[in-house]
């Protein structure tokens, strides 16, 4: 099937309503469809699951569906079909790749690791399955701390590929890991100059930010989270009511629905560009998810070895995660 550029404009016909076809093949065909919060809105809106890395994992895990239509990006596609080898899953484009994942490719990491032979690797979600099969534990930003803070404080720790996660887990934990230089070109796009000037023109509002995001702007949060801890603090009504966000703007529109009254910012980019926006991310369509549930194609297919090799780091993070009641 061709999936290239000009393929949607020709075979879809514009009066179709793509909420009532997705909704009907989702019947049809028991699909569920897991997104990620940085998707569009249109995207949550029929998504039967809206969630961060860890909570979309422990869905996918669990599924029973015949299909999973994964909106989100490639690592977390894989990651479901990890957890769920025998389901059929979709990605609606599968150049929804990940610059924090790309930062990290497997034969350099291999090397690294051989130069570090007394150290566990800690690896956040947001790498390839090559890395994870690398790996002895993955984290998320939900999960990352407790699992660090659950080794002795002696262990010898690699931690990757996000290097500025990493580095506030050091803060946080008092570790030392050592450090991937990998990171997210979304994160690291949010201007510090903008930022102060945007809390001095809203004094009131609390910033809140992931840790996805470089330690200049962290030291300026009120609140430091995953996607799921962020949107969690601004329910609380003791938090306040207006909240600058230094994170991916699609997180805004589950802050804006649960919250209606309250005033979501999103934080500025260091240019005039869209750049807290995900592009990865944002090639997700409600067209190509309708595509891609029509045909069952594109189908993320993975060697059956790598799932076994990749899939216990999973297991580990999941089964900690249970532990610590995440
Ligand atoms: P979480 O949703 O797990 O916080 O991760 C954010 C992110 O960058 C996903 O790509
Ligand atoms: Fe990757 Fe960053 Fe996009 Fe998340 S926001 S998918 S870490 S590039």
């Amino acid at each position: 099937m061709n999936l290239e550029k000009g393929y949607l404009e020709k075979k879809i016909d514009p009066s179709l309503d793509l909420f009532k076809e997705i909704s009907h093949l989702k019947k049809t065909k028991n699909a569920i469809i897991l997104a990620h919060y940085y998707q569009d809105a249109d995207i949550q809106d029929i998504a039967d699951y809206i969630g961060d890395s860890l909570g979309l994992a422990q869905q996918a895990e669990k599924s029973t569906a015949d299909i999973i239509l994964f909106a989100g990006v490639h690592f977390m596609a894989e990651t479901a079909k990890i957890l769920n080898p025998k389901t059929k899953v979709l990605l609606p484009d599968l150049k929804a790749g990940c610059s924090l994942a790309d930062s990290c490719p497997a034969d350099a990491f291999s090397a690294f690791k051989a130069s570090h032979p007394d150290h566990i690797v800690l690896t956040y979600i947001n790498c390839t399955a090559d890395i994870k099969a690398l790996s002895d534990v993955i984290v998320t930003s939900t999960n990352a701390v407790q699992i660090v803070e659950s080794f002795p404080k002696d262990q010898k720790i690699i931690f990757a590929p996000d290097k500025n996660l990493g580095a506030y887990i050091n803060k946080i934990t008092g570790r030392n890991m050592v450090l991937w230089n990998g990171s997210c070109m979304v994160h690291e796009i949010f201007s510090l100059e903008k930022l102060i000037k945007l809390k001095i023109q809203n004094p009131k509002a609390k910033i809140i930010a992931h840790p996805e995001c470089e330690a200049p702007l962290l030291e300026h949060a009120d609140f430091i989270g995953s996607t799921t801890a962020l949107l969690n603090y601004t329910k609380k009504p003791e938090n306040g009511d207006e909240f600058i966000v230094v994170t991916e703007t699609g997180i805004l529109h589950q802050m804006q629905k649960s919250s209606p009254t309250k005033i979501f910012i999103p934080a500025p980019p260091n240019n005039n560009c869209a750049c807290n926006d995900c592009p990865y991310m944002k090639l997700n369509t409600l067209e190509k998810i309708y595509i891609a549930l029509k045909y069952e194609q594109p189908e993320l297919l993975m060697d059956e070895y790598l799932i076994k090799k990749a899939k216990l780091p999973i297991l580990k993070m999941l089964e900690l995660s249970a532990k610590f009641g995440l």
